[in-house]
């Protein structure tokens, strides 16, 4: 199979988008679309699937002009989509997921359940994935709901398949199993268009490399006679110097310290502390127990026991607005449903935590507020023609800088970032590590979750590291390797 995507253009009121694409993937082939958050690329995919109508172009699939009418159009001539924000129904079963709209039913028009678990088994199986077809698929990981998708589109006969950001949220062994499925269904022939922020996989898996920026198609290469350097300067337009900024850090008094915090089944004795000035890192599996912690600290999940020292004493915190009294901020990894409220502007996003510092005898300094809002877009570069447009209409990475910005904004002491550069491009990653040097320069306290280990030891002060729900260790970062973090993140020890 072959398609090419022609001139396509496409704008959303003011905003062009997409003004002139060009885009082609065949059958075998693993094709990487590269561009900044905003550039247009989920945009583009949602027109080749049916999800979009593109006002201007054409799709030509082998040698033949079409038109999708809708997303079931598209299936039908075997392309899938695995969006970037993964829809599952949070309480439906694996089982009824996979054949949500598909379902099979007998002569009797009864669902033939015995047939589709065994279709259900058979595709995990090719998978080589081991899934209970009776959870319910808000309790598996992101991984396995990672792998439930692919084995859905694969029910399909697909001949293309679309992987926005597949591996956004997958641990290192989930991405290396990916990668094998990725490799196994090139081998069968189908097509993938991979799309990922992270430039070490797309150098890994893909053959062939797109870039957009500006609503244009600027480059294309075969992967093995591009490299790294090359792909950023086409995506930013301009080149990048070192991409981790250095850290020259001057810490302060001891912002914050827990003693033996611990929540019964899910992490244990934690004691650590952080400094005025400092970033400490945590690394550490998923599933390790970071967000848990951290959660409890903020006071979204309760604890069990254990100290919390804010400023040298000793606080409370049994809710996010204990959390936030005591100058904590929270970037959570789950952007979509906590992070961010998808149908309320960006302003408002921004403001939920500051708006009270712009309130003058009752009333909203607007003009005040406007300006602080509009700094903060613009200091963290979100794409968006004004600050009134709503948080559900950016693309994926900038919903990501929004929620930061809230944060940012909000003139926490102690700010928790639980995966901030996830889904963000590489002249963004560099413009929030930028940020985070200016926040420790004022004398903010850092603790960055992060499962992308260069970034780890690329920036931070120390690094924490958590293995089931314990912490395992804390290396200097000017002494941590990628082999002494790994070795504490699977339980093991280091020899001094
Ligand atoms: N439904 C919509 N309404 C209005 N604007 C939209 C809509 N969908 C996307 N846009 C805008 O189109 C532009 C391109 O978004 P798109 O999601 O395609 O970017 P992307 O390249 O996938 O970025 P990312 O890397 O952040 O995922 C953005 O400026 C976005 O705000
Ligand atoms: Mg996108």
């Amino acid at each position: 199979m072959q398609i090419e995507m022609k001139g396509i253009s496409k704008a959303f009121g003011k905003n062009e988008v997409l003004k002139d694409v060009n885009f082609s993937v065949h059958g075998g082939q693993v094709h990487a679309l590269m561009g900044e958050n905003g550039a247009g690329k989920s945009t583009l995919m949602n027109i080749l699937t049916g999800l979009l109508k593109a006002d201007g172009g054409q799709i030509i699939v082998d040698g033949q002009k079409v038109k999708y009418q809708n997303a079931l159009d598209a299936e039908h001539h075997g392309i899938s989509f695995i969006h970037q924000e993964m829809n599952n129904f949070a309480e439906m079963t694996v089982l009824e997921n996979m054949f949500l709209n598909k379902e099979i039913t007998n002569k009797a028009g009864l669902l033939d359940t015995k047939t589709m678990r065994k279709q259900a088994k058979e595709v995990l199986q090719r998978l080589d994935a081991d899934v209970n077809l009776d959870a319910e698929i808000g309790t598996l990981s992101v991984g396995t709901q990672q792998m439930i998708e692919i084995a859905k589109s694969l029910m399909n006969d697909t001949q293309i398949l679309i992987m926005d950001e597949p591996s956004a949220a997958l641990t290192e062994k989930e991405i290396d199993r990916m990668f094998e499925i990725v490799k196994t269904l090139q081998k069968q022939g189908v097509g993938i268009i991979y799309i990922s922020h992270r430039m070490q996989e797309i150098f890994q898996i893909t053959d062939e490399i797109t870039v957009m920026r500006d609503g244009l198609t600027v480059s294309n290469y075969q992967t093995q006679d591009t490299n790294v350097q090359q792909i950023v300067k086409d995506m930013v337009g301009r080149e990048l110097d070192d991409f981790y900024p250095e850290r020259h850090p001057n810490f302060g008094e001891t912002r914050l310290k827990l003693t033996n915090f611990t929540q019964k089944g899910v992490f244990s004795n934690i004691s650590f502390e952080v400094k005025a000035g400092e970033i400490l890192a945590f690394s550490g599996l998923m599933g390790a127990g970071r967000t848990e912690i951290m959660r409890s600290l903020f006071g979204i999940d309760p604890h069990d026991s254990g100290e919390i020292e804010v400023n040298g004493k000793i606080v409370k915190i049994s809710s996010p607005s204990d959390g936030i009294k005591n100058g904590i901020g929270f970037l959570t990894e789950n952007r979509k449903e906590e992070g961010l409220i998808l149908d309320a502007t960006i302003a408002a996003n921004i403001d939920l935590p500051s708006i009270d510092g712009f309130v003058k005898h009752g009333i909203i300094d607007q003009k005040a507020d406007d300006d602080f809002v509009d700094m903060l877009i613009k200091r963290l570069t979100v794409k968006a023609t004004s600050r009134n447009n709503l948080a559900g209409d950016l693309s994926g990475g900038n919903q990501q800088k929004v929620v930061l910005a809230k944060w940012v904004g909000s003139g926490s002491q102690i700010l928790i970032l639980d995966e901030p550069t996830r889904g963000v491009d590489v002249g963004a990653k560099r413009e929030i590590y930028d940020l985070m040097n200016e926040l420790t320069d004022r004398g903010v306290a850092i603790i960055m979750i992060s499962s992308d280990l260069q970034e780890v030891i690329g920036f931070s002060d120390r690094i924490a590291v958590v293995y089931e729900g314990t912490l395992t260790g804390e290396i200097p970062t000017a002494d941590a390797t990628q082999e002494k973090v790994m070795t504490l993140a699977t339980g093991g020890k280091l020899d001094e």
